[in-house]
Order: C-alpha cells, then structure tokens, then sequence
C-alpha cells in the first residue's frame, strides 16, 4: 500500500476521495462531523505541500439529483475546521467543475458535488470515471468507509491516475485493523439487526476469539432459535437461520454470551418498561425487547473488563429512544474502563457510543462499519485493489 507521504503534490491537482456520508438533521446541518474530522489530516499535508485539493464524496443512496443529499453543507462545516475557504461545485463532473478545477491555485481546496447524483458512480462508468480524471494529477484514496464499493470514483477513477495512494485515515484504520486479525484473544460484541453482514468476519475470527457477546435486536434472533419467546421484537428470519447453526456448532456455542433479561416494552415510545429474566419468565406476544437487561449488562461489563482485545459493531439496544441506551451506555463504560484495545466497528456504533459516553477513551473508533466487517472477513476491498 503506497503512502500519501510518498507522493509529489506540490503544484499539482490532488483528487482526495473522502467519506462525507455523514448524517443531516431535517434542517441540514450535521448530526456528527466524525468523518470530515476524520479527513482533516490527510487535507492539511497536502495543503501544506502546496497542492490543489479537489475533495469528493458520495452522500446517502440518491436516486438522481436531490437536493437533501447535496454536499454543500459539508463544504461549509470543512471550511469552519479547516478555517479556510472551501469553493463547492454543484457538479461533480462537467463544464463547470472542470473549470473550477483548472482556476484552483496552490493551497486551495475545492469540493464538488456529490458523486451519487451521477448514474456513472454506482455502475463503476469508465467514462464518468475519465470525467473525473480529467485535470486530477494524483490520487489520493481516503474514504475508507467506502472501500469495499467498487464504484467509479474508487475503483475505475485511480486506475486512470498514474499517482495514486492511499491517505492517513485509511492507514489508520487499516493499522487499527490488523491489529484485530492479528489478536490471539478477541473479545467479540456484536449487536445491530442482522446477522448477515456480520458471519462472514465472525467464522473469519473465530479462532482467535474467546468470547461472543450478543446484543440488540440479534440477540432476538438467537433467544428465537432457542425457542425463547420474544413477543413482537424485532426479529430477522434470515438471521434466525443462521443463529440455529451458530448454535448447533460446539465450539462456536461454547463462546457465544446471549442476554438472559432484557428490558421489554409495549412500545418503543412506551415509558411503562420491564426487565424480563428469559429462564424464568415469558416476554407477552405484544412486548419488544428493546434493550439488554440489568444482569446481562453486568455479565457484559465483566467480560470487557478481562478482555484484553475487543471488537465491537452494533448498538446493544434500540438507542434512538433514551430509554433503551444503557446496555450500550453500560458496555461502553466497561470498555473504556478497561485496558485492553478496543476497536469500535464504526457507522451507528461509533456515532451512538460517543453521544452516549463523550468522554469514553476507546482505541479506534472506526469510520466504516461495512468496510471493517468486510475487511476483517478477508474480503478482496476494490479500494485497496484499484491502488496496486
Ligand atoms: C457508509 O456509510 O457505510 C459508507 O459511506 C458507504 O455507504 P453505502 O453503504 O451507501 O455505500
């Protein structure tokens, strides 16, 4: 993997493909700014080498131009962190961005328009690919959490480029991941809904893990394929399938930790909860469980606290609502707590364990959940690919 430190940039139009899928409130500002944070360090060398930086990004999955998915919010929120202009384009590709791209003068940082209101991006379109290409001297690939899309703008785009590498944050996580695959004894805490995206890097790392941790609406899934009711909770049938196996499989069963209580409501508005013990009581047909429960937060709490290596992707419960954040808030504390490296799997996790324990102090917190999963299932990533 070449390094951006290893690049000529100086006087030269330097293409940054960053990750500025971040989430907006209805009035458009931004929820959290992690991943242009995230970005910073990479935009700041390449300032400081005097280079002409042409930024872009998708956002969201647009079908075609909307203006809810534009970046130009970002532009604004990059120009306060940088503390220097950032000109927008309003498109990625055409008259107008290229002429916006041949007026850049050194130390000067343009963003265009977000690369997903062209069809050409998703559907990996040579010719929008050269498009891109068009005026770029060098490549700099710094969207992990888009990795493993194999789309024009991170697969065809740096093959056109002869100088092309990957940038500081990538290096990071990549670091920071390898340090999970290389782990002799990994503590593994999955949560979220699904279990599909996840057993691929599960069967990967089985052999180095000791224990599995099992929350969220997952968890469901496995108290549903040992026949424990689960009322109306949420439950993904596809993942009760693969849960059955997991079970069936000894060595996989002997290191799974599944809730034995969970808190239940009739609603996810509901503030008439209850904490059900699942050995010894039945959730009602017309209840969700909705968080861990009490004695599964403390058996988790000292699992994290004996770890020495943890792996952590998905919310442990339903964290939009308040009422169901102390499982995560709970594990996150045990965490940070603990000495051990601790890798957060990035997207929903990493937003929800920072609004929920500002001041935690955890390894990693990964700006990719789909690309770390991918990563650690030994996935070929067409990112890293493109850049060979
Ligand atoms: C993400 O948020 O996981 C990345 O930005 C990739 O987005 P996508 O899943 O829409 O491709």
């Amino acid at each position: 993997m070449r390094s951006y430190t290893e690049l000529q940039l100086a006087h030269r139009t330097v293409c940054i493909r960053v990750d500025y899928n971040v989430p907006l409130r209805i009035d458009r500002t931004i929820v959290d700014d992690a991943r242009i944070r995230a970005s910073l360090e990479t935009i700041q060398y390449a300032l400081s080498q005097q280079a002409r930086v042409v930024l872009c990004s998708h956002m969201g999955r647009p079908h075609g131009i909307d203006p809810r998915y534009s970046l130009h919010p970002v532009a604004l929120a990059l120009s306060t962190l940088l503390q220097r202009e950032v000109k927008f384009s309003m498109e990625a590709v055409g008259d107008v961005a290229q002429a916006m791209k041949k007026n850049l003068a050194d130390g000067e940082v343009l963003l265009l328009e977000n690369l997903r209101f062209y069809e050409g991006e998703e559907a990996n379109d040579p010719q929008f690919a050269q498009q891109l290409a068009e005026g770029i001297d060098v490549y700099i690939d710094d969207a992990f959490g888009a990795i493993h899309r194999a789309h024009a703008s991170i697969d065809a785009l740096p093959r056109l480029v002869k100088e092309r590498a990957v940038g500081a944050l990538i290096e990071r996580e990549i670091t920071a991941l390898d340090r999970i695959t290389h782990a002799s004894a990994l503590m593994l805490i999955i949560g979220g809904a699904k279990m599909g995206d996840k057993i691929e890097m599960l069967k990967q790392l089985l052999p180095k893990t000791s224990g599995i941790l099992v929350g969220g609406a997952l968890a469901n899934c496995f108290l549903k394929a040992r026949d424990i009711s689960v009322g109306a909770s949420r439950v993904d049938d596809a993942s009760v399938s693969i849960a059955r196996e997991l079970l069936a499989d000894q060595n996989i069963a002997s290191k799974l930790m599944v809730p034995t209580d969970g808190v239940v409501a009739a609603a996810t508005d509901d503030v008439h909860t209850r904490v059900v013990h699942f050995a010894s009581e039945r959730v009602a047909d017309h209840e969700m469980i909705l968080d861990i429960g009490p004695d599964t937060r403390a058996i988790f709490a000292q699992q994290c606290a004996r770890a020495t290596m943890i792996f952590w992707n998905g919310p442990l419960g339903l964290c939009e609502q308040p009422l169901f954040t102390e499982g995560s808030r709970s594990v996150a504390r045990a965490i940070s707590a603990s000495p051990a490296f601790s890798f957060i799997g990035g997207g929903d996790t990493g937003a929800v364990v920072r609004a929920l324990v500002p001041d935690a102090r955890f390894s990693h917190i990964s700006t990719g959940g789909g690309a770390s999963l991918q990563y650690l299932s030994g996935a070929i990533l067409p990112g890293l690919i493109a850049l060979e």
